[in-house]
């Protein structure tokens, strides 16, 4: 197959690239390059002849018109977003703009594209969305496909419009559509802004590990390659007009996270005395954190037969020991604007 591939130089994206070009497919990685893009995290793919770069922006019409009439996907998975909670507080625009407006882009360019080829109907759209559409649990409970949509967040909220404007357009248009809604990932390439990262980087340098309120909100975590393996499946697999969610049924509070990544880097990077707990510090609380996510993904599973490879265990160690072998990957992406600060402070 030849995918399109937005927002294939972010985190989820390039493992997605890697994964489908490893696996033999033709793929055309189109990213604007924002701040949370890293070309490097695609360059072991970026000679293979398999693989092609678009430098554009979702928002771009006459660039989108133009990647679909030269590349002529079978195949669209759509990740390019922005992405990080804490920055949506302080800036919700750019998730509108890039989220929503960009999204409709995105669709209605597939959906002409799609148009002009004579409606095949192996053509698919897919787009890839969050667990956080959904709200926030209580201590019980799991999302399914069919939890009422309850966004919280500027994030959330923007991700929630994008998922209804893609059913808009499988009802409406008839746009062969699958939608899947992942819980929190982790694994190599992880901006640095992000919770792990943070921690292990912060760690490193001996500096306070910063967690917001008490620590008690849950996470599912899910290792990044298992999420792009469930992405092709779904993919391949999926039934039009379906949407999958996508979860690791590992929960876990960010304290036991943050004390678990603290353990494995007292092994691995033992300090001279002392544990690297003893620099965790809790900071005032993200405005509306929410307090739980989970998710329930019992159709992935019967229907398409999807299970995670990695346990957390395993998956935590993996990355750590990433972290620690590539200083040259995270160290210039420190230098980006905002990373590093504490952002989304101000609600
Ligand atoms: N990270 C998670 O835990 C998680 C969980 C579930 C779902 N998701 C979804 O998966 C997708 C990818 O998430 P991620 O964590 O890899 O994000 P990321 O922030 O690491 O990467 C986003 C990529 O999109 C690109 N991009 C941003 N705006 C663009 C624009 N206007 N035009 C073209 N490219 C643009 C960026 O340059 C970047 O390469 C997102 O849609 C996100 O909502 C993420």
């Amino acid at each position: 197959m030849k995918l399109l591939v937005t927002g294939g130089a972010g985190f989820i994206g390039s493992a997605v690239v890697r994964l489908a070009v490893a696996r033999g497919h033709a793929v055309v990685n189109l990213d604007a390059l924002s701040y949370a893009a890293c070309l490097q995290n695609v360059a072991s793919v970026a000679d293979n002849p398999l693989y092609a770069f678009e430098h554009a922006d979702i928002r771009d019409r006459a660039a989108l018109e133009r990647i679909f009439a030269t590349h002529r996907p079978d195949a669209v998975m759509h990740l390019a977003a922005e992405t990080h909670v804490d920055r949506s507080i302080d800036g919700p625009g750019d998730f509108i703009s890039t989220n929503v407006t960009g999204t409709y882009e995105m669709l209605d360019a597939a959906r002409r594209f799609w148009d002009g080829e004579g409606r095949p109907k192996r053509f698919r759209f897919h787009h890839i969305s969050t667990d956080e559409v959904f709200g926030s649990l209580s201590p019980a409970g799991l999302f399914t496909e069919t939890t009422p949509y309850d966004p919280r967040s500027p994030y959330a909220a923007s991700k929630a419009a994008s998922d209804h404007l893609v059913r808009a357009w499988h009802h409406t248009y008839g746009l062969p559509v699958v939608m899947t809604n992942c819980s929190n990932n982790y694994g190599p390439f992880h901006f640095p802004e992000k919770l792990i990262p943070v921690i292990i980087l912060n760690a490193l340098a001996g500096k306070p590990l910063p967690i917001y309120g008490d620590g008690s909100n849950i996470r599912d975590w899910l290792y990044v390659d298992d999420h792009a393996d469930a992405l092709l499946l779904v993919l391949e697999k999926g039934q039009t007009g379906r949407n999958y969610n996508i979860g690791g049924e590992n929960e876990r509070s960010n304290l036991e996270l943050v004390r678990a990544l603290c353990a494995l880097l007292d092994e691995k990077r033992p300090l001279a005395q002392g544990s690297y707990a003893e620099q965790i510090t809790f900071v005032t609380d993200r405005p509306g954190h929410d307090v739980r996510y989970a998710i329930d993904p019992t159709r992935i599973r019967t229907e398409l037969g999807w299970r995670p490879s990695v346990t957390v265990e395993e998956g935590l160690a993996r990355t750590v020991d990433w972290y620690l072998a590539n200083e040259g990957w995270w160290r210039p992406l420190q230098n980006r604007a905002g990373v590093g600060q504490r952002l989304g402070v101000k609600a």
